[in-house]
């Protein structure tokens, strides 16, 4: 077993690897090699620019990559491999379709303003799933009680506080059914006062067997919640480790930098 591949058996949901991608002509992830299996959560660290934000990009197909392979849920993302071994651009449907099965949370919510909370939640399972509308609504009910926000379902975003806010984007991904969801620092937008109400919606998912990638800077919700802490820097993993043995001893020396900063 070597550090990038998850100490668990079974179908990893993300393959990577020796990911790369450059941006404006700089090299902005240097061949990223990373397994998540079923059930797995990862949270992802390191320094502003590390190339974060580019890689959970790369999983749901917002940024396609230069070279290596990434396999998600059982399909390259955004591209394909034909017969003769050639790699193109996937098509916009069949990217797409597989942009169904991932959910992503961002920093800043991302709501449709002009929808109450529960419109965001049943829209996109109606519209692009083909969903029967009264399941749907009745399945962003269940979602809206399950965040704590039952009774917020008329509210449209701008009556909702930040946590919120938050906290109805993470059901609107979720009413999908994704077989992965990736949060890109979902509390770092919030007030100190509402970050632990969206952490907890997060542990309730990693404890419900979700799977789930995670960039954040909350230590404590990576050793509470993370399988496994990786370590990014300059566009590449330095480190990969379960949370008390990478808080106890890190390795790498710009792991041992970055913690230091942040802990
Ligand atoms: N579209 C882009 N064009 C050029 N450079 C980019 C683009 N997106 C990101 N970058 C650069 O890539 C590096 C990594 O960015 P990012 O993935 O956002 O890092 P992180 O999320 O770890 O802070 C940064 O130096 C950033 O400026
Ligand atoms: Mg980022």
């Amino acid at each position: 077993m070597t550090d990038t591949e998850s100490p668990r058996a079974a179908s990893p949901i993300v393959q990577a690897r020796n990911v790369c991608r450059s941006l404006g002509g700089r090299e902005i992830l240097r061949g990223v090699s990373l397994e998540v299996q079923a059930g797995e959560v990862v949270v992802l660290v390191g320094p502003s620019g590390a190339g974060k934000t580019t890689l959970l990009r790369t999983m749901n197909g917002l940024e396609t990559i230069d070279d290596g392979e990434l396999i998600v849920a059982g399909q390259p993302v955004g591209y394909r491999i034909g017969r003769d071994g050639r790699r193109s651009p996937a098509s916009r449907t069949a990217l797409m379709r597989q942009r169904q099965e991932i959910g992503f949370v961002f920093q800043h919510f991302n709501l449709f303003p002009h929808m109450t909370a529960i419109e965001n939640i049943w829209h996109a399972p109606v519209r692009v799933r083909g969903v029967d509308k009264r399941e749907a609504l009745a399945q962003a009910e269940a979602l809206l009680a399950r965040v704590g926000l039952a009774d917020k379902a008329d509210a449209r975003p701008n009556k909702l506080s930040g946590g919120q806010q938050q906290r109805v984007a993470i059901a609107r991904a979720l009413a999908m059914k994704p077989q992965l969801m990736l949060f890109d620092e979902p509390t770092s937008a919030l007030d100190p006062e509402m970050i632990g109400e969206v952490l907890d919606v997060m542990k309730e998912l990693a404890a419900d067997h979700m799977t789930m990638v995670v960039v954040t800077h909350e230590m404590g919700f990576a050793r509470e919640v993370a399988d496994r802490v990786v370590v990014m820097d300059a566009g590449a993993i330095i480190e990969v480790a379960p949370p008390a043995r990478l808080f106890a001893s890190p390795q790498h020396p710009r792991t041992q930098t970055f913690l230091s900063k942040i802990l």
